[in-house]
């Protein structure tokens, strides 16, 4: 089981006008795979980018592409997303009408699957999809927006998915996006996270490797208990 820690930079941070650029950067400061934020000004109130740049971005990008659908309805845009050469595709579960059957969809266009739950949203729905998941996402904002405050309360239900994730005996990873900064990443690693969403954080930052190196700095003493 690899739980080594991986950062994901989300790209809805970067400077749009020079993407392709912006993502080579942080690959080469040490991004571990890039976070692809997809909004639709319908599930959430604000809209991003689709999956002709997620296409075009593929091209600039030797690491994995997670996308994150914060759209609804979401079958037909996962397929355009998996066609756009994601890697993984998280949704959130409130956002399909079925969700075994979404999570078989994008499965079947050979991506790995997450499912994404907002700080409100209650997990009920891993007890039976857990065994079919390869990520669960941690919201630790409202989802919508960058450059927000990190919600405390995802700590305690970071912790009950860790439980969850252990229980099930698989090889899940455990994501949470919003608010994480140099000096609240330990806090989440502690909670049992082991993959990172970071935009503002980054992005917002000239030097990108500063600010990765610095939060494995301080993921650092958690790696040995991960990686038992
Ligand atoms: C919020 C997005 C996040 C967000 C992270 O809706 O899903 O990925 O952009 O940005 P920061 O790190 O600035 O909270
Ligand atoms: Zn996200």
């Amino acid at each position: 089981m690899d739980r080594r820690f991986r950062i994901t930079p989300s790209i809805l941070s970067a400077d749009f006008a020079r993407l392709g650029d912006e993502v080579q950067r942080v690959v080469a400061a040490g991004a571990d795979g890039v976070h692809f934020d997809v909004m639709d000004n319908h599930y959430v109130p604000n809209l991003s980018v689709g999956h002709m740049v997620c296409q075009a971005l593929r091209q600039h990008c030797r690491v994995p592409i997670d996308v994150h659908l914060m759209v609804q309805p979401v079958d037909a845009l996962a397929e355009r997303f998996a066609e756009a050469g994601a890697d993984l595709i998280s949704f959130h579960p409130d956002a399909s009408t079925h969700v075994d059957r979404t999570v078989k969809l994008i499965r079947g266009h050979g991506c790995q699957v997450g499912l994404a739950f907002n700080p409100a949203e209650p997990l009920g729905v891993l007890e039976w999809m857990i065994d079919q998941i390869d990520l669960v996402l941690v919201m630790s904002v409202n989802p919508g927006f960058g450059g927000q405050g990190f919600i405390d309360g995802a700590l305690r239900k970071i912790e009950r998915v860790r439980r969850l994730i252990d229980d099930s005996g698989r090889d899940v990873r455990l994501q949470v996006d919003g608010g994480i900064k140099v000096d609240n990443i330990a806090r989440v690693a502690a909670a049992g996270a082991d993959t990172f969403v970071a935009g503002s954080a980054i992005f917002g930052q000239r030097d990108y490797a500063a600010v990765i190196d610095a939060m494995r700095a301080e993921l650092a003493p958690y790696a040995e208990a991960v990686a038992a």
